[in-house]
């Protein structure tokens, strides 16, 4: 498939005014996006577990304008009280799907939305507000024509929509375990839109548990935006892609024989490669704090003395992400409250676990 595949048809129907409701889940990468090139175009190909506690409900609603405008007109409203600092992301996100959704300034919007994490908790919203704005709108554009989407390509539109908000976005969309980015091992994979893992998956993977530590619920000093530029001029952008091209690889079979050791040095590996990229670009920086390196360290003697198979992976900030199979549930929870939530900003984090992914909600 290609961009023009997401161009509409020419609506054949008019609507005065409505409003869509969807729910959709954050996910965590086990294979990292870091690196884009053109409009939101992934590097290397990147897979994630679909969470299912940390979401975003996005309510849309729209109303015809009497003249179609040169501007967006549209209002935000975070947990019910209206919020200026979503604005120029979503304006920067309506520029650049307009092509997709022409009807886009020929409407006024109000979003209404609310996630299931607290905002400050330095968890990620961008993939679930995004994705569930995407939806929403993907629906609303099924409104003005007869000819309806399947409901794969409506879900492959949605995505397309979300990437180009957040690359990570477009797979937030379903579940358990989402890819993007095209793979000479996986033929469906795009750069374009998410799609579902299409291979065997081993049923230790479909209930997979991830506490996410808050380590440090600050507004990160460089967002994920930069780093990505960052990759251009990196000396190691080309063995950095190649690795995750390789780490992809070696996944496949692990995903399909539930190999815990395998899965656990693929992930490790992908969240340490990551920060090393950060370390090493210029100007470089740190996300990790020393809490996290306590807690990678508590994590590895805990696995040494156990034989436990938790392991840990970091998206671009703080937080340690902890994950582990639901039948160790009940000694990894020990562990965490025992030696890991010190090390928590106010001894917070949150418990979450393998999900399918979104949901419309009627409205
Ligand atoms: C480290 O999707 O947040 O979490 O496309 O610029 O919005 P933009 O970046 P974003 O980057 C996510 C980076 C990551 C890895 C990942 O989720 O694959």
């Amino acid at each position: 498939m290609t961009e023009n595949d997401f161009l509409p048809k020419p609506y054949t129907t008019t609507v005065e005014n409505g409003a869509v409701s969807w729910q959709s889940p954050s996910n965590i990468a086990l294979i990292k996006y870091w690196g884009k090139y053109g409009e939101q175009l992934p590097q290397n190909p990147s897979i994630s577990f679909t969470l299912d506690a940390c979401h975003t409900k996005t309510t849309l609603r729209f109303s015809k304008k009497n003249t179609p405008g040169s501007n967006y007109d549209f209002e935000v409203f975070f947990e019910g009280v209206k919020s200026e600092s979503f604005a120029p992301k979503i304006e920067k996100f309506f520029n650049r799907v307009e092509t997709y959704l022409p009807f886009l300034k020929h409407y006024r919007f109000e979003i209404h939305t609310e996630n299931t994490f607290p905002h400050s908790s330095g968890i990620a919203s961008s993939a679930s507000g995004m994705s569930a704005l995407a939806l929403c709108l993907t629906e609303v554009a099924q409104m003005f024509t007869t000819e309806k989407l399947s409901s794969e390509m409506f879900l492959r539109k949605a995505s397309f929509l979300a990437r180009l908000g957040s690359g990570s976005a477009c797979r937030s969309l379903e579940g358990p375990l989402v890819v993007w980015g095209a793979h000479p091992k996986i033929s469906t994979a795009s750069n374009l839109f998410g799609t579902v893992f299409p291979f065997e998956v081993h049923p230790v993977f479909q209930s997979y548990q991830d506490t996410i530590l808050l380590v440090d619920k600050g507004e990160k000093q460089v967002s994920s935006t930069v780093g990505h530029n960052l990759m251009h001029n990196h000396p190691y952008a080309k063995q950095r892609f190649r690795q995750a091209n390789d780490n992809m690889e070696k996944l496949i079979p692990i995903l399909k024989s539930g190999d815990l050791n395998g899965f656990i040095s693929i992930v490790e590996n992908e969240a340490l490669s990551l920060h090393a990229m950060m370390m090493t670009s210029m100007p470089y920086f740190i996300l990790m704090k020393p809490n996290t390196l306590e807690i990678i360290n508590r994590i590895w003697k805990f696995r040494e003395q156990t034989g436990s198979k938790v392991c840990f992976t970091l998206d671009a900030g703080a937080n340690v992400h902890v994950l582990y199979p639901i039948s160790e549930k009940e000694q990894v929870d020990h562990f965490i409250t025992n030696e890991l939530q010190s090390f928590c900003q106010n001894g917070n984090y949150i418990i979450d676990h393998t999900g399918l992914g979104a949901t419309r909600i009627e409205i």
